[in-house]
């Protein structure tokens, strides 16, 4: 037998049943979107690989070893599948003129690839919803992403999830801290793990985030920060909390929050949740006021986040949430030759007035067919048989809650089928 092929590792299928889920969640996210006047963009799923490089930073696990970065075999192009989103919009924003004129609020979403170990809550190939906000530069833009995501929460009805905060100032305040941090963790260097000491002179601020509990203490005491922000990089952090304050959004300044990306500047945040194990953060973003000059555009600032689907849905049926399997209107049921002549003129006529129709397919008896019916989840069938084709009719009958078969003229099926839909709306509601 020939062996069957299995998906990449970590890789997924989503399955009619999750997919039908992901559906219901994507019309929400779009109608939240509008709802704050951010617009689409769709970006490639390859780009050139010294974007990612540039954008990302060449000492970050994304850029060291995550991306699935390849030659075209055509044309020797050195090509990644994009690991996130940022890079790529910002690329299409700058090659395109959009922030020529007015500020731009967009977003994005689709998978997005990064070679790491697979567990419950990483994959290699994942989806993000992204939001960027390029032109902005005060806190307000900062905090409507902050009150965005708490209003997606709410229509979510997702609990257990809070938000920390930090403030990783401006590029200068972060290599004046920068220096103290190395002379700092030069002093601990023998403490320290081969990846530290790998890091503290390429990137000490990512060692700072190590998750090695026995470095945690040096790490606590490390210099901070915090305590060589200037007075701008602090109006701009006190604004953004001012405004979470005033619309009563709880938050936890987290000193020791950096990122894995090295574009951010001041305000980052991160949607952190314990009910999915070590992968708990749903949500993360922050301002990026150099990205748009560093690769190529005339300066401009801003700021966004992005959302981890997988996270965010395993979040909500973990928090109770349940999709609404959606079901057809109508099943039709046909058995004969002339009924499936008509069976097709009756189901385009009724969408045409809108129903959603599961046209049976395939033959086989009423008694089969009407199985399926039922187990469709659709609140009426229409039946028809040679009999009725014969004079033009079809039969409606009610597969919830009782209620009589009736014979219409095919002609007066859309009609009648609104009346008793309606009826049986009203009843139910
Ligand atoms: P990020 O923190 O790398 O940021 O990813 C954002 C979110 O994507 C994470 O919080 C997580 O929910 C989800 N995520 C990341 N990696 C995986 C994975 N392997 N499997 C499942 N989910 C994952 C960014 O990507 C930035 N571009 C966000 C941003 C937009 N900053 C400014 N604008």
């Amino acid at each position: 037998m020939t062996h069957a092929l299995q998906a990449v590792r970590g890789m997924n299928d989503i399955l009619p049943d999750t997919a039908e889920i992901w559906e219901q969640f994507e019309d929400l996210v779009r109608d939240w979107l509008r709802s704050y006047g951010y617009r689409p963009i769709r970006m490639p799923l390859v780009e050139p690989t010294p974007l990612f490089k540039r954008a990302i930073g060449e000492v970050t696990d994304i850029v060291e070893k995550e991306m699935y970065s390849f030659e075209d075999a055509l044309n020797g192009e050195h090509l990644t599948l994009r690991p996130e989103g940022t890079a790529s919009c910002v690329r299409a924003v700058i090659q395109h003129s959009l922030l020529h004129g007015a500020p731009q609020r967009l977003y994005y979403h689709g998978p997005m690839f990064r070679h790491e170990r697979p567990q419950k809550g990483r994959y290699r190939q994942f989806h993000q919803i992204g939001v960027e906000s390029l032109g902005f530069d005060g806190p307000d833009i900062d905090a409507e992403h902050i009150l965005m995501c708490t209003r997606l929460w709410d229509d979510l009805g997702l609990t257990d999830i809070r938000l920390e905060l930090n403030s990783l100032g401006s590029s200068e305040e972060r290599a004046a801290h920068r220096c103290a941090l190395v002379a700092y963790l030069d002093a601990h260097r023998d403490q320290l793990d081969e990846d530290g000491r790998r890091r503290l002179h390429t990137n000490p601020l990512r060692v700072l985030d190590t998750k090695n509990p026995l470095l945690q203490p040096i790490m606590e005491a490390a210099p901070r920060l915090s305590d060589y922000l200037g007075d701008e990089s602090w109006a701009h952090f006190e604004g953004v909390q001012q405004i979470l304050k005033d619309a009563g959004i709880p938050y936890r300044i987290n000193h020791r929050l950096v990122r894995g990306l090295d574009y951010y500047n001041r305000t980052v945040f991160e949607w952190v949740t314990d009910r999915l194990g070590a992968q708990g953060t749903v949500c993360a973003g922050g301002r990026y006021d150099g990205l748009i000059a560093q690769l190529g555009g005339k300066p401009a600032p801003a700021a966004g986040f992005a959302m981890g689907v997988e996270r965010l849905l395993a979040l909500w049926q973990e928090s109770g949430g349940e999709a609404v399997r959606p079901a057809p209107d109508v099943y039709l049921v046909n058995a004969g030759i002339e009924a499936g002549r008509l069976a097709f003129r009756a189901a385009e006529a009724l969408r045409s007035h809108g129903f959603s129709v599961l046209q049976h397919c395939g033959g086989g008896s009423f008694k089969s067919q009407m199985k399926r019916a039922d187990g469709s989840g659709a609140p009426f069938a229409v039946i028809i048989g040679d009999d009725e084709a014969a004079v033009g009719e079809v039969s409606i009958k009610p597969l919830r809650g009782g209620g009589e078969q009736r014979r219409v003229a095919v002609d007066a099926l859309a009609e009648t089928l609104a009346e008793l839909l309606y009826l049986t709306e009203e009843r139910e509601a």
